[in-house]
């Protein structure tokens, strides 16, 4: 089995992290051929807290963990709130990064996943599924609350977003596969055995011939290129889901109701979200102003318990109180009027029997 090391960088996180830690630990992959690499620093939060108290009740599953968490300093240089990216946000994630690609290749990993702690990998076969398909550089299409994503499929001459016409397309499934495009972020599979990646970089100071912004990612997209890797990106199964960023101005509070949005998301397609008992403390609420309305009614067929529980998981992490009504079953009653008529009649068959039924029913 290949061998893995995922690097985790954490800012003010504290609230995605009881999510992220726990789809992380239930992925479906060996944890003994998986290291983590983990750095915090310059938090406001409580990250660090559920970190370690992760790592302590965890970290000797893994083959190995370097993690480097500093409690000093809450901001940089410039910086005027949790959401905004001054050049000095960039120069300090740059070198965090790049040590991240230099540990890797110089132990025993055979795949770098680079993976924000605001992803939730929610299908536990993605790493398997990921190194199975053999791309250099690959991630998983992750689903948001909105028209955001970890992936372009168009970048501008500037080097920046690009929107195109694949890229609906690819976000909602309607084309479903893996795509090569000019960019991945967020969570990004390496094969660190080919090769070509040896020459991939995060620091626009490394690589020769760049003349984009000073940024982390799109640095590393232009290396792929200028190496000759494609970037790919694969929607072909359910993998996972991001949070949209904050803007700039956005307080950290807002990022709560994103959480709420992401996690009704999340409901849409999969079982509730589930925290590790060991984090649940570290669980923190959007509080909002209730909804002004008196009350609020479901109406659902009992066949479709499906849909039943999935509007109650989505009341429940809106803490919206519903009285529930059980629909009146068109079926049902058209059963009880075929069967009525049946013994009474003879002679006529079943289609006949609904047919006759309907007739009615359709011109109502
Ligand atoms: C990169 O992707 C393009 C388009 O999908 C493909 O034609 C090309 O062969 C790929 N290159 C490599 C090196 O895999
Ligand atoms: C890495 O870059 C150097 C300098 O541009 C080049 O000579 C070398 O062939 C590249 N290596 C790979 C594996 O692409
Ligand atoms: C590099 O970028 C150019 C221009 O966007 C594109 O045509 C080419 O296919 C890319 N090559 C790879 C390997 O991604």
């Amino acid at each position: 089995m290949e061998t893995v090391l995922i690097a985790i960088l954490v800012r003010n996180k504290g609230h995605t992290l009881p999510y992220f830690l726990s789809y992380l630990h239930k992925l479906d992959y060996p944890k003994d051929r998986i290291s983590l690499w983990i750095r915090s620093d310059h938090n406001i939060d409580d990250s660090i807290d559920v970190l370690e108290k992760w790592l302590n009740a965890y970290k000797h599953l893994y083959h190995s963990v370097h993690s480097v968490l500093e409690r000093q300093g809450s901001s940089l240089r410039g910086e005027e709130g949790v959401a905004h990216w001054p050049l000095s946000r960039y120069r300090h994630v740059i070198p965090l990064r790049e040590s991240a690609l230099h540990t890797a290749r110089y132990m025993w990993a055979d795949y770098l996943w680079v993976l924000d702690c605001d992803v939730f990998i929610t299908n536990p076969n993605t790493l398997k599924e990921l190194v199975r398909k053999k791309f250099p550089i690959v991630a998983p299409a992750l689903r948001s609350d909105g028209l955001y994503s970890n992936f372009w499929c168009g970048m501008s001459n500037e080097f920046y977003y690009m929107r195109t016409e694949d890229y609906g397309p690819i976000l909602n499934r309607k084309k479903k596969g893996c795509f090569s495009v000019p960019m991945v972020h967020s969570s990004v599979l390496i094969d660190l055995r080919i090769k070509a990646t040896d020459n991939l970089t995060y620091d626009p100071q490394t690589l020769r011939g760049y003349s984009g912004p000073v940024d982390d990612i799109i640095t590393f997209a232009r290396s792929a290129n200028m190496s000759g890797i494609n970037m790919t990106v694969c929607n072909d199964e359910i993998y996972g889901y991001v949070m949209v960023p904050l803007e700039k101005d956005d307080p950290i509070h807002y990022d709560l109701i994103q959480l709420r949005n992401l996690k009704l998301e999340i409901l849409i397609d999969g079982p509730p979200p589930e925290v590790d008992p060991l984090l649940e403390q570290f669980v923190r609420e959007a509080h909002e102003p209730p909804i002004p309305v008196n009350k609020t009614f479901m109406i659902n067929l009992r066949r479709r318990p499906d849909r039943r529980t999935r509007m109650l998981n989505s009341f429940e992490e809106l803490r919206l109180e519903v009285e529930t009504i059980d629909a009146v079953d068109g079926r049902q009653v058209l059963e009880v009027i075929i069967s009525y008529c049946k013994s009474r009649e003879t002679g006529l068959d079943e289609s006949e029997h609904k047919l006759k039924v309907l007739e009615p029913i359709y011109l109502f």
